[in-house]
C-alpha cells in the first residue's frame, strides 16, 4: 500500500496539488486554518510514514514516539527549524528500531518576500509610519510641525547585520540604494562569500552593537542565539538606533527590550516575530509608541506561501521515494 502521509494544516494549492497529483502516497490532512490540535496531531501521526508540518508545530519526543518507527520523512512548510527537536531526531536516526529520519525544510524561496518585508518594517519603525498614519486619522495632525514625527533616516547610515545568511544579504542589497553608508555584520564565523557580495565588514558582537544606526536580526534560533539579543546588547547601541527582528523571537530578551524601548535606551523597534506568537493584547510591548509588532508575516506573500508549499511537497515526495531533496536539513 501506499505511504501514509498527515499534512498538519490547509497548506496552499500548489503543495497540496503535487501531493494529490503524485499518486505516491495516502494522504490526511487538517483541513483548517488553524493548528491542530495536540491530541489529535498525536493521534493521526500514529503509522505515518512522512509527516508535513508548519511552525507552530512542535516535533518533539512525544510526538516521533507517537509516530512510531514507521516515520521516515519530516517536511515543514518553513525556513527556521527551531520548532523541530534535532536532538531527538538524532537519537531515533542513530538507533536500530528507526529508520533514518529525512528533514526538509524550505530556504531561498523566502528570500525575497522575507528581506522585502524586513525593508518595510524597518522604514515603518524608523518613519513612524504606524504612529504618523494614527496621528492623521484620530486628530493629531494639528498643523504641519517642524520637528513632529521626525524619525532617523538610513542615508549615511551604518547598517548592522546579526546572522549574516541569504536573507542578510538580500536585506543589505535592497537597502543600499537608500545610500547607506556603511555595512557591518557578527556571526559564529566570518561569511567572506557572503559578506563580499555587499561588502559587509565582520565586527565583534559589541562593535555591532555599538556602531549600527540600524541592528536587524536575521539569524537562527538556536541554544547560541537564544537571547542573544539582550540588555548587554540594547546598553551599547545608540540612543538614535533601531532594531530589527524578522527571525525569531527567541532571539531576544523581551524585558530588556522592554526596558530599553521604554528608557530610550534605543529609539525604536520594529518586531515580525514575538516570545510567545501571537503576543497576548495586553502585552506591555503593545503600549510603546516606538514598537512595531507584526503577526510574523515577512514571507507572507501569495507567491512565496506557494513556493514554499510545493517545495515542501516535494521534498516529502523524493524524501519517500528515497531521492535527493531538494532542500535537506542534514543532521
Ligand atoms: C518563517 O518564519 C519560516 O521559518 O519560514
Ligand atoms: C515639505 O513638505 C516641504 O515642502 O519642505
Amino acid at each position: 500500500s501506499l505511504p501514509r502521509v498527515y499534512v498538519t494544516r490547509k497548506v496552499p494549492p500548489d503543495g497540496l496539488q503535487i501531493l494529490r497529483k503524485s499518486g505516491q502516497v495516502q494522504l490526511e490532512l487538517w483541513d483548517s486554518d488553524d493548528p491542530v490540535p495536540r491530541r489529535e496531531l498525536l493521534k493521526k501521526v500514529k503509522g505515518c510514514d512522512g509527516l508535513l508540518c508548519v511552525l507552530t508545530e512542535k516535533i518533539d519526543a512525544e510526538v516521533l514516539d507517537a509516530a512510531g518507527p514507521t516515520l521516515k520523512v519530516l517536511s515543514t512548510m518553513s525556513v527556521g527549524f527551531d520548532h523541530l527537536s534535532l536532538d531527538e531526531l538524532k537519537k531515533r536516526s542513530a538507533a536500530d528500531v528507526y529508520t533514518r529520519i529525512r528533514v526538509g525544510y524550505t530556504p531561498e524561496v523566502l528570500t525575497d518576500a522575507v528581506a522585502e518585508l524586513t525593508v518595510a518594517l524597518l522604514l515603518a519603525t524608523s518613519r513612524r509610519l504606524i504612529e504618523a498614519a494614527h496621528e492623521a486619522k484620530t486628530g493629531g495632525w494639528g498643523t504641519w510641525r517642524t520637528q513632529w514625527l521626525c524619525g532617523y533616516e538610513l542615508a549615511n547610515s551604518t547598517v548592522g547585520i546579526l546572522g549574516l545568511g541569504r536573507i542578510g544579504v538580500a536585506i543589505a542589497e535592497r537597502l543600499k540604494p537608500f545610500k547607506v553608508k556603511r555595512f557591518i555584520y557578527t556571526d559564529v564565523e566570518p561569511r567572506p562569500e557572503l559578506a563580499e557580495m555587499i561588502q559587509a565588514e565582520y565586527v565583534s558582537m559589541d562593535d555591532l552593537a555599538r556602531q549600527s544606526d540600524f541592528l536587524a536580526a536575521c539569524c537562527a534560533l538556536t541554544p547560541e542565539t537564544q537571547s542573544i539579543c539582550n540588555k548587554n546588547l540594547f546598553s551599547n547601541m545608540k540612543k538614535t538606533s533601531i532594531f530589527i527582528n524578522t527571525s525569531r523571537g527567541g532571539v531576544v530578551n523581551q524585558e530588556d527590550l522592554y526596558e530599553a524601548l521604554a528608557t530610550g535606551e534605543i529609539a525604536g523597534a520594529g518586531l515580525d516575530v514575538t516570545t510567545p506568537e501571537p503576543l497576548p493584547t495586553n502585552h506591555p510591548l503593545f503600549t510603546l509608541k516606538n514598537c512595531v509588532i507584526l503577526p510574523h508575516i515577512a514571507s507572507a506573500s501569495y507567491t512565496t506561501r506557494n513556493a514554499m508549499s510545493a517545495l515542501a511537497a516535494n521534498n516529502l515526495l523524493a524524501g519517500l521515494r528515497g531521492d535527493r531533496m531538494l532542500k535537506e536539513l542534514h543532521l
